[in-house]
């Protein structure tokens, strides 16, 4: 990778007249490309090592690298504006900002989360702990003892696709393409390259399906999407919100659970004397969880705009810059996490990690997917002795970290 400090304006998104210079280290090399998609944590530990801010020479925008400055950026969104998108592809941003729930700031943030949060509370997930519980049983007594099987597809993808999607209560036909939809939507977002563009169509292709779909004649009733058009109904929230909202369940709420699912399930197969520690305490499953996601952060880089000019870790950015929290690389931060590569369910502070963000915009679904990762640990604690796991395959996704493959057996 070619990198060098380069003397760039402050000025450098808005106008050229102010004259200031600051040296910012630049990272030259194509920060999308297949190879970083692929393996992003060499390039993540070579740009800790140019500075906490970088200048992404091919996206245009400051990189956060280190855990501190990225809780300062996102526990200031009047500074750092999720308003103009939080993507890193432009074309996205401009389109998107404004049109969900994350590209949204201040009291109109609030209203709308309020709304959206409504099945995520922690009463609304105890009422579908019975089902999920019931689901994860049959599920591992189904897979124990029986050789080899898909640990992403047969495994991490159950509980999402069969009962988090009945619930969204979007109709029957074009379920099956929801999580398609949802992983296209996060390509597309990850950056404006050729992956990029090759999944435009079918992210579409899902607004365009939910746009027809979502209506009071379509929906399961009581279900998610149901309640959002109660909500309208009820004067709460404005008509276009219903079908955004519900997009949002799609696009936040599958690929990124099967994924940490999925992370948790390698991290310990590989690892069986962590496994066997978890069963012996089973206490340590939030911890468990919270290595998962730290280490392979399913959504590996968000973005904000500066609201106006300020400093950040001795860089000045001026007003209207955008800056991207890599939150796979601040979660390996050697600054803030010793062997921050390893895999231990016994740290303190397992749960500290900022794989689902933090301040106004931290992830409101985070209750639902340690339910059901949880749901699952529990039904194997008893049961699975051993897991064994074979070589996974990663899907090179922009901007999110997704096993594609992970050959798995439960003794
Ligand atoms: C392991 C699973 C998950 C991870 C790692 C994750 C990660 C994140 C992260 C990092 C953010 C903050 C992004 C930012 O600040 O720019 C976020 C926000 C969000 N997440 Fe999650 N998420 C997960 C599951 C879910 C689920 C299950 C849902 C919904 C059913 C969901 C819905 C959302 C929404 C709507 C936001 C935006 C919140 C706001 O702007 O107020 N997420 N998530």
């Amino acid at each position: 990778m070619k990198c060098q400090a380069t003397e760039l304006p402050i000025v450098a998104q808005r106008s050229v007249s102010m004259a200031t210079k600051t040296a910012v280290p630049s990272f030259d090399a194509d920060f999308i490309s297949l190879e970083v998609a692929t393996d992003p944590y060499p390039v993540y530990t070579e740009l800790r090592g140019l500075g906490p801010v970088v200048w992404l020479e091919s996206l245009g925008m400051y990189a956060v690298t280190r855990d501190v400055l990225a809780r300062e950026v996102l526990s200031n969104p009047a500074i750092y504006s999720s308003a103009k998108g939080v993507s890193t592809n432009p074309g996205l941003n401009e389109q998107s900002g404004g049109a969900m729930l994350i590209t949204t700031d201040g009291a109109q943030h609030r209203e709308l989360r309020e709304v959206f949060r409504k099945p995520l509370r922690p009463k609304a997930l105890q009422e579908i702990t019975g089902r999920l519980t019931e689901e994860a049983t049959s599920l591992v007594d189904r897979l124990t003892g029986s050789g080899t099987f898909e640990g992403v597809n047969d495994f991490a993808c159950h509980l999402p696709l069969t009962i988090v999607s009945r619930l969204i209560g979007v109709p029957e036909e074009g379920r099956e393409h929801l999580l398609d939809w949802g992983t296209a939507f996060i390509e597309m977002a990850g950056g404006d390259n050729d992956r990029g563009r090759a999944a435009a169509p079918r992210a579409m292709e899902m607004i365009q399906w939910a746009t027809e779909n979502i209506t009071p004649e379509r929906v399961s009733k009581g279900g998610w999407a149901h309640q959002l058009i109660e909500a309208h109904e009820a004067g709460g929230l404005d008509q276009e919100w219903i079908v955004r909202l519900t997009i949002d369940y799609i696009i936040a709420g599958l690929d990124t659970t099967i994924s940490a699912t999925s992370s948790l399930l390698y991290q310990l197969g590989r690892h069986p004397e962590q496994w066997n520690l978890l069963r012996e305490n089973p206490g340590l499953i939030q911890s468990a969880i919270g290595e998962a996601v730290r280490l392979e952060s399913p959504l590996q880089a968000m973005s904000r705009v500066t609201t106006r000019d300020v400093e950040l870790g001795g860089v000045e950015l001026a007003e209207g810059s955008r800056v991207v929290v890599i939150f796979g690389c601040v979660n390996r931060d050697e600054e803030r996490w010793e062997r921050a590569d390893q895999f231990d369910i016994t740290r303190p502070d397992a749960t500290e990690h900022l794989a689902f963000g933090l301040g106004e915009h931290a992830c409101v679904g985070q209750g639902l997917a340690k339910h059901e990762i949880q749901t699952l640990l529990k039904a194997m604690i008893p049961t699975v002795s051993e897991i064994e796991v074979d070589e996974p395959a990663w899907h090179p996704l922009n901007g999110a970290r997704v096993l594609s493959s992970l050959p798995t057996r439960f003794n």
